[in-house]
C-alpha cells in the first residue's frame, strides 16, 4: 500500500522523507495506486527550471473526468457528488448522485461537441456557482477543450481580456445571477465584452433568473433544450497527461494577467492526494469549501480533488451575510457538514457579527476546519477555533497559489499540532527553500527570507498561456534553479513557516489577488488624472485595502470634486471589478520617485498604513520634498 492516507505525526515525517528522497517513485507510486489511466507514463518526471520545463508522468493516457465519475459509478453511483445550495435559502438543495453528475456531463459535452468545440479548443465560463459551473467544467475537460473559468464578479473589460488573450471559441454564461438580495445581469456583461471579442463562434446560455435578455442570432443558444436533446453518454476524450487541462487568469504585479496553464495527469494526482490529507476526508463524510470555482481554490478543491475522492462537495451559491450572518453556519448545520474551507477575510466579517449567529446552530458534525488566500491574524484565528471548531476541530493553514495548483505547506489534521498564524509544515513532496535578497539560501530555523520552491511537484503550472517568456521571467529568474513564490516567510525554531505576505506588487485584498499596475492603468484612464500609485494598507475585515496616491493634471480644477473619487472608482469597478476599488484615494502634487523613475512604494506604503516614524533611507529619491506634502495631506 502507498501511503494515500497520512493519519500520524510519525507517518507524516516518514512519508514526508520518502517523498523528498526519491520524489520520482513516491508520486509513481501514488499515481498508480489510485487512478485510473489508459495507458501507463513511460518516463514519472523530467525537469529543467532553467527552461523552465517539467514533465510529470510523460506518455501517460487518461482522462480525469473518468477519474472523478465514471470510475466511481460502480461502488458509489448513488452517493452524492455535489450538494448544490441556492442563493435563496427557501430554495431546495439539490442533491446530485454521482450517476446523475455522469449523465449531465455526458450530455453538456455532446452539446460542446455539437458547437463545434473540439480538443484543445478554449472554451470560456462565466457562470454563478450554479450546478452548471462544475459541470461545464468537467464537459470541457470530458472532450479535452481548454477550460478558462472566469470569476463572474469581473467586468467586462476584464473579461474581453481574458477571452482574447487566450483565443476563446465559446461563451457559457446565464442569463443572470444571484447575490444575497440583488440580481445581477451576466448575461449584459458578456455582451458588452464581446463586442470586442473576434474568436468567439457560440455562446450558451443557463436559465438561472429568468430574466428578459437579448439573444444575438446564430450566436447565442439556451443551453436547456441542447441538452435535453443531447445523448446521454459521451466516450471520454484520452488525454496525455501533460495536455493542457484549463487556463486560470492570476493579477501580476505587472501589465495583463497572467493564463496559468495547468496540466492533466499531474495536477489529478496532486489535488486529489492533498484533498484526501489536509482534509482527512472520508467516505460518507460532507465536505465544503466557501470558494467561488472562478479561482483556483474552487477548481482543486470544489470540483477536482473531491471529485476524485468521490467526495460529497457542497456548491454555495451565495454570500455568507444572506438573509443574515448566520447563513454558512446554517448551511453547515442543515448539511452536517464535516469538513468546512474558508478564507480570513470571510472569518474576520463574520467574527464582527458576534457568536449568537454562530451558537444558534449545531455545528458539532464539524471535524476540520480551513483557511486559505491570506495571513490569517491571531485574533481571527482564535475566533475560528473557538466559535466555530469549539477547540476539537484543527485548524488548517492553506498556503499555496493558482500557479501552483494544490496546496504546498499545511497542517496534517490530527498529526501536526497547529500554532495560530503558521502555516506549519510542506506538504508531502514539497521542499521550500527561504532565500537572501543576495540568492542564497537561508538555512536553519528562526530565520526569515523570500519563500522558493527547490524541486517540481505534479500540479505545479507548467507555463503562461502564449508566453513562456513571462514565465520564465516571473518565477524562475529572481533565484537560480528555484521557483519563486512571490510571498515572505518565516521559519521558526522547529521548522514551522508562516507567511508573511507579498513581496512584489500585488496585495492581497479580502483574499483576491490584486495587481497594481492593472488598477493604476484604470485610473490612469480618467481624463483628469495624470499619474496614479496604489498601495495597500491593513484593514481589519479585509485584510488590506487600497491606498490610491492619484496627481491630476489640472489640481486647481478638479481638486474640489469629490465625484472625482466616485468616478475613479466606476472606472475600476469597469475595468476590473468592484472587488479592486480604492478605499482612500488621496490628491497628491508628486509621488516619491527614485532617479530612474521607480516610484518608491515602500514608503507610500508607510504613509497609508499610518507609520511614518520610520521611512528608511529617501536620499535616493529625486524629489524628497514631496514626501512631506504626502504625509501632511494623508487620509
Ligand atoms: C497568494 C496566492 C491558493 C488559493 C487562493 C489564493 C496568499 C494564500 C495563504 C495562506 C498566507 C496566503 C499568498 C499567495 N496566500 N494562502 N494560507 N497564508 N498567505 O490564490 O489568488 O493565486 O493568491 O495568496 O500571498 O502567494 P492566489
Amino acid at each position: 500500500m502507498s501511503n494515500y492516507h497520512i493519519k500520524h505525526l510519525e507517518e507524516y515525517f516518514q512519508v514526508y522523507r520518502k517523498s523528498v528522497r526519491n520524489p520520482e517513485s513516491f508520486w509513481e507510486e501514488v499515481a498508480e495506486e489510485h487512478f485510473l489511466w489508459r495507458k501507463r507514463w513511460d518516463n514519472a518526471l523530467s525537469w529543467d527550471f532553467s527552461k523552465p520545463e517539467v514533465k510529470w508522468f510523460e506518455g501517460a493516457k487518461l482522462n480525469i473526468t473518468e477519474n472523478c465519475i465514471d470510475r466511481h459509478l460502480n461502488t458509489r453511483g448513488d452517493k452524492t457528488a455535489i450538494i448544490f445550495e441556492p442563493n435563496d435559502p427557501n430554495e431546495a438543495a439539490q442533491h446530485i448522485t454521482y450517476k446523475q453528475l455522469h449523465d449531465r456531463v455526458c450530455r453538456f459535452a455532446n452539446v460542446l461537441k455539437e458547437q463545434g468545440i473540439q480538443k484543445g479548443d478554449r472554451v470560456c465560463i462565466y457562470l454563478p456557482m450554479i450546478p452548471e459551473l462544475a459541470i461545464s467544467v468537467l464537459a470541457c475537460a470530458r472532450i479535452g477543450a481548454i477550460h478558462s473559468v472566469v470569476f463572474a464578479g469581473f467586468s467586462s473589460t476584464a473579461l474581453s481580456t481574458r477571452i482574447n488573450d487566450s483565443d476563446c471559441k465559446m461563451v457559457i454564461t446565464s442569463d443572470g445571477s444571484y447575490r444575497g438580495s440583488k440580481t445581477i445581469d451576466l448575461k449584459g456583461i458578456v455582451d458588452e465584452a464581446l463586442e470586442d471579442c473576434p474568436s468567439i463562434q457560440s455562446v450558451l446560455v443557463v436559465k438561472r433568473i429568468n430574466s428578459d435578455i437579448q439573444m444575438k442570432e446564430g450566436r447565442d443558444h439556451w443551453l436547456q433544450p441542447l441538452l435535453d436533446e443531447a445523448y446521454h453518454d459521451c466516450e471520454p476524450e484520452i488525454m496525455d497527461s501533460e495536455d493542457p487541462l484549463f487556463i486560470l487568469y492570476t493579477s501580476g504585479s505587472t501589465g495583463k494577467p497572467k493564463g496559468m496553464v495547468h496540466s492533466s495527469g499531474g495536477y489529478m494526482v496532486y489535488t486529489a492526494y492533498t484533498f484526501k490529507n489536509v482534509f482527512q476526508y472520508r467516505e460518507n463524510d460532507v465536505y465544503w469549501c466557501t470558494a467561488d470555482i472562478g479561482w483556483i481554490t474552487g477548481h482543486s478543491y470544489i470540483v477536482y480533488g473531491p471529485l476524485a475522492n468521490g467526495a460529497t462537495t457542497v456548491m454555495f451559491e451565495g454570500v455568507p451575510s444572506y438573509p443574515d450572518f448566520g447563513r454558512f453556519w446554517e448551511i453547515v448545520d442543515k448539511h452536517q457538514v464535516n469538513q468546512f474551507y474558508t478564507a480570513p477575510t470571510a472569518i474576520r466579517a463574520l467574527a464582527k457579527e458576534g457568536v449568537d449567529y454562530v451558537e444558534k446552530y449545531d455545528l458539532s458534525s464539524l471535524k476540520v476546519l480551513g483557511t486559505v488566500g491570506e495571513p490569517i491574524n491571531e485574533e481571527a484565528w482564535h475566533w475560528y477555533d473557538d466559535n466555530v471548531g469549539k477547540k476539537k476541530s484543527p485548524i488548517v493553514d492553506t498556503w499555496w497559489q493558482t500557479e501552483t495548483g494544490g496546496i504546498m505547506i499545511s497542517p496534517i489534521p490530527f498529526a501536526t499540532p497547529t500554532k495560530p498564524t503558521y502555516a506549519t509544515l510542506p506538504f508531502i513532496g514539497i521542499q521550500p527553500a527561504l532565500m537572501d535578497e543576495n540568492g542564497k539560501e537561508i538555512k536553519g530555523n528562526q530565520v526569515d527570507g523570500r519563500l522558493c520552491i527547490k524541486f517540481p511537484w505534479p500540479s505545479m503550472a507548467r507555463t503562461i498561456w502564449g508566453d513562456h517568456q513571462r514565465y520564465k521571467d516571473t518565477y524562475f529568474s529572481a533565484f537560480e534553479n528555484m521557483y519563486f513564490t512571490g510571498d515572505g516567510a518565516l521559519r521558526d525554531e522547529v521548522g514551522y513557516y508562516r507567511i508573511t505576505g507579498r513581496v512584489d506588487d500585488v496585495i492581497i485584498v479580502s483574499g483576491h489577488n490584486l495587481g497594481t499596475a492593472p488598477i493604476e492603468d484604470a485610473i490612469n484612464e480618467h481624463p483628469a488624472v495624470a499619474e496614479s500609485a496604489i498601495v495597500g494598507f491593513p484593514h481589519d475585515i479585509k485584510g488590506n485595502a487600497l491606498y490610491g496616491y492619484v496627481i491630476l493634471k489640472d489640481t486647481g480644477e478638479y481638486r474640489r470634486h469629490d465625484n472625482l473619487r466616485k468616478e475613479i472608482n466606476q472606472l475600476i469597478t469597469e475595468q476590473i471589478g468592484p472587488i479592486a476599488k480604492l478605499d482612500k484615494i488621496q490628491f497628491t502634487q508628486g509621488l516619491p520617485k527614485t532617479r530612474s523613475g521607480k516610484i518608491m512604494r515602500r514608503i507610500l506604503r508607510k504613509i497609508a498604513s499610518k507609520d511614518t516614524s520610520n521611512l528608511g533611507d529617501t536620499s535616493t529619491l529625486l524629489n524628497p520634498e514631496v514626501v512631506q506634502e504626502i504625509i501632511d495631506n494623508a487620509l
